[in-house]
C-alpha cells in the first residue's frame, strides 16, 4: 500500500508496543509483573467520577465549542493561576484531548520543513515523532547521566543553529525522572528568548516532585510568556489517563491557530469529560497529594529494590513515576548487547515488563514505571533479582 510519505516517517510508540505485548501475554494467563505502562494505578477520585455520572444524566452529550467549553477554559486559567502564579487568560487557552494531542496541535500550528526542535534526550517518544510528522527535524540534546540527566542552559546553547525553532523541556521528565532546578530553567529561558526560540514546556507531571522541590512552572516568572507554550494534563495529576483531556496555554494567535486545526480534527475534547474536569481542578486537591505521598513510598522501594542488584546503577528520581536504571553491565552477557534485548527477555522470561531506553534517546537503560502496587513491585523485583543474576 503506498501511504503518505508523513506517516512513514513515525514509528509506532515503544510504550505501546510493550502495552501490547503485555497485554497478549496477561490474556494467555500469564501472571505479569507490569512496569510498562506510565499511568497512575489509583482509580479516578469519586468526586471527579460522579461530576462526569451527573453530566451523562443531564444530557450533556452535545457538541461543545471547539475550545473546550468556557468554565473549563477558565477553571484551567485559574488552577495554573492559583498552583503557579501564572496569569493566563481564557483566549490563551484551550482544551484539548490529552496532553499528546496538545502538543500534536502546537506542532503542527509552529512546525515546517527546514525547523529544528531541540529535545533533550532522554525524552518521552513521542517528542521526536510528532516533530518528524510535521516535517522539521528533531536535535536530540544528551544529558549527562552523571548529573541525574539534568539539562542545563550551556547544552541548549549549544545545540542552537539559526534553524532552531523550538525546545521542548520535559520536567519532571519521563523516562529519567530528573527535575531541573527552577533557576536553571530560568536560565535555560533566558538562552532561547535571547534567539527568538519557542520552549514547550510540557508540564505534564507537575504535581509529582519529591525531596525538596515543590510544582513550579516557568510561566511563573513575570515576563515570560511570549515564547512559551504551556502542554498540560489531568492524566496523571487527577489519575484521568483514559478520560483524554489535557490543555495548552500559550499567546493568543497561537492558541487561535490551534483552534483552526483542532476544528477541522476532533471538533472538541469529550462533553461530559469537560464537565468533570471543571470538578477537579475546582475540587479539592487533596487526592494530588495523597497520591504524591504514594509515589514517594513506591519510588524508594524499587530504587532500593534495583540498587540492591549487583551490577544495575539507578540514580535517584526527583520526580514523575519512573526509575530509570542503567543495565549496561550486562551487556556482553549471554549474548546481551542493548537494552532492548534485557527487556525482551525479561519480558519472555521472567514476564516482568519494561521499557527499553532506545525509543527514549539512550541505549543503556531500560524505565520501570513504579506507578503500580507495593506488592507487584516487589514481586517484579524478586524477579529482575532472579534474572540478572543468572546472567
Ligand atoms: C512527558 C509526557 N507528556 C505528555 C503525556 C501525555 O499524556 P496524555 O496525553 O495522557 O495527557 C505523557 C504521557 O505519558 C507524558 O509522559
Amino acid at each position: 500500500m503506498q501511504l503518505a510519505a508523513r506517516v512513514n516517517r513515525i514509528a509506532i510508540s515503544p510504550t505501546s508496543a510493550v502495552m501490547a505485548a503485555a497485554e497478549k501475554l496477561k490474556a494467555q494467563g500469564v501472571d505479569l509483573a507490569d512496569f510498562g505502562p506510565g499511568e497512575p494505578d489509583f482509580p479516578t477520585p469519586q468526586h471527579i467520577q460522579r461530576a462526569a455520572i451527573r453530566a451523562l444524566e443531564q444530557g450533556r452529550t452535545k457538541y461543545t465549542p471547539t475550545p473546550g467549553i468556557a468554565p473549563l477554559r477558565d477553571a484551567i486559567c485559574k488552577w495554573h493561576a492559583a498552583q503557579f502564579g501564572s496569569s493566563y487568560t481564557v483566549p490563551e487557552c484551550i482544551v484539548t484531548v490529552g496532553g499528546k494531542h496538545a502538543l500534536f496541535n502546537a506542532f503542527c500550528a509552529l512546525l515546517e520543513k527546514g525547523d529544528e526542535v531541540l529535545i533533550p534526550a532522554p525524552y518521552w517518544v513521542t517528542y521526536p515523532e510528532q516533530v518528524l510528522y510535521t516535517g522539521a527535524t528533531p536535535v536530540p540534546v544528551m544529558t549527562d547521566p552523571s548529573d541525574g540527566f539534568r539539562l542545563r542552559a550551556e547544552m541548549v546553547s549549544r545545540a542552537i543553529t539559526p534553524r532552531t525553532k523550538l525546545l521542548i523541556v520535559n520536567s519532571p521528565n519521563n523516562p529519567s525522572g530528573a527535575v531541573i532546578p527552577n533557576d536553571e530553567f530560568v536560565k535555560i529561558y533566558e538562552v532561547c528568548r535571547a534567539k527568538n526560540i519557542w520552549v514547550m514546556t510540557d508540564e505534564c507531571y507537575s504535581h509529582f516532585v519529591y525531596g525538596n522541590a515543590k510544582p513550579w512552572s516557568l510561566t511563573s516568572v513575570p515576563g515570560t510568556k511570549p515564547n512559551i507554550i504551556v502542554a498540560g494534563s489531568l492524566s496523571k495529576t487527577f489519575a484521568m489517563t483514559g478520560w483524554r483531556v489535557g490543555y495548552a496555554l500559550a499567546p493568543e494567535p497561537l492558541i487561535s491557530a490551534m483552534i483552526k486545526i483542532q476544528s477541522q480534527s476532533t471538533s472538541n475534547p469529550t462533553s461530559i469529560v469537560q464537565k468533570a474536569a471543571v470538578v477537579a481542578l475546582r475540587g479539592p486537591q487533596q487526592c494530588v497529594e495523597e497520591m504524591r505521598a504514594e509515589y514517594i513510598k513506591l519510588r524508594d522501594h524499587v530504587v532500593n529494590g534495583l540498587r540492591s542488584i549487583p551490577g544495575v546503577k539507578c540514580t535517584l528520581p526527583e520526580g514523575a513515576f519512573y526509575a530509570y536504571p542503567n543495565v549496561s553491565a550486562f551487556f556482553g552477557r549471554s549474548g546481551i548487547n542493548s537494552a532492548s534485548e534485557i527487556a525482551g527477555k525479561l519480558l519472555r522470561e521472567v514476564h516482568v515488563a519494561t521499557v527499553p531506553g532506545e525509543g527514549f534517546g539512550s541505549k543503556d537503560n531500560i524505565r520501570v514505571s513504579y506507578a503500580t502496587s507495593m506488592a507487584e513491585l516487589s514481586r517484579g523485583l524478586e524477579r529482575m533479582r532472579k534474572f540478572f543474576g543468572s546472567l
